[in-house]
């Protein structure tokens, strides 16, 4: 108690010789020494947080938003330009509608409770299976749906003949759906925005109808379809082999 009254007298010493203004330059230093402490403590605090602000920020942006698919994502390198048919172009016909169906299979997919809490889902009135678990899509399956609705549209005639209710290719001939579809195709192009640069060359003669078409050596990013195919196959809700659970708004019959 003593020594710390002392101490605290010191700067209040008169200042006369050599002695007593050393004792004063120390006391100060003795005062500001905690102080640096909680100072380089305060800059270690501000230092970290910063940090830890830039990696939650650069997590953020750097990982994509939840599915339940980021799991088997998977980036390959594509050529832009195909000169290739495939089995989904062309005129409507029994095969052509089998290769569309098969594209669409995993078109309604289930996803676990789990799952639906992760993607932040509302499951109020959401549409479930018996067993627990709820009705779900791949934004990519809808999207192919879209076009695959837009497709049988062009096609009306031979569609409005061939209506079949036990396939995916059903069609919806109702306009809100299709400029919905429309609208939906239109955000998925923009969002993923595929910036692959195209050239123009003449193919024939500038006064024809059909005087140049587009080339292209560009390669593009693309992810591996049949890794996320195989993934929504394997929990494909099949078009008229499964039930759903009855909604909030049954009625009693
Ligand atoms: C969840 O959905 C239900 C039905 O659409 C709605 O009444 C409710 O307000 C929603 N809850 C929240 C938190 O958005």
């Amino acid at each position: 108690m003593n020594k710390d009254s002392s101490e605290s007298s010191e700067p209040l010493l008169p200042s006369h010789d050599v002695r007593s203004s050393l004792l004063l330059s120390k006391a100060p230093r003795k005062l500001l020494a905690p102080n640096w402490s909680i100072i380089i403590l305060l800059l270690l605090v501000v230092y970290l947080s910063i940090i830890e602000s830039i990696q939650l920020f650069w997590h953020k942006v750097s990982s994509p938003p939840y599915s339940p698919a980021n799991t088997v994502l998977r980036n390959e390198q594509h050529f832009l330009y195909r000169t290739d048919d495939t089995v989904y172009r062309g005129e409507p016909s029994e095969e052509l509608d089998s290769a569309w169906d098969e594209l669409l299979l995993a078109l309604n997919i289930r996803a676990s409770p789990e799952e639906m809490a992760l993607n932040h889902e509302n499951v109020t009135n959401a549409v479930r299976l018996p067993d627990g678990d709820y009705v779900a899509l791949l934004g990519v399956y809808h999207q192919l749906h879209c076009l695959n609705t837009l497709r049988m549209i062009i096609y009306s005639d031979y569609y409005s003949q061939h209506d079949d209710d036990e396939r995916v290719r059903k069609i919806d001939w109702n306009p809100h759906h299709t400029t919905h579809c429309i609208e939906s195709i239109r955000r998925s192009l923009m969002c993923h925005a595929d910036v692959a640069l195209y050239g123009v060359e003449w193919i024939a003669d500038s006064h024809e109808a059909e005087n140049m078409r587009l080339r292209s050596n560009a390669e593009v990013t693309c992810v591996n379809w049949d890794a996320v195919n195989s993934w929504a196959k394997e929990r494909a809700l099949v078009r008229h082999q499964y039930k759903v659970a009855p909604g909030p708004f049954e009625q009693k019959h």
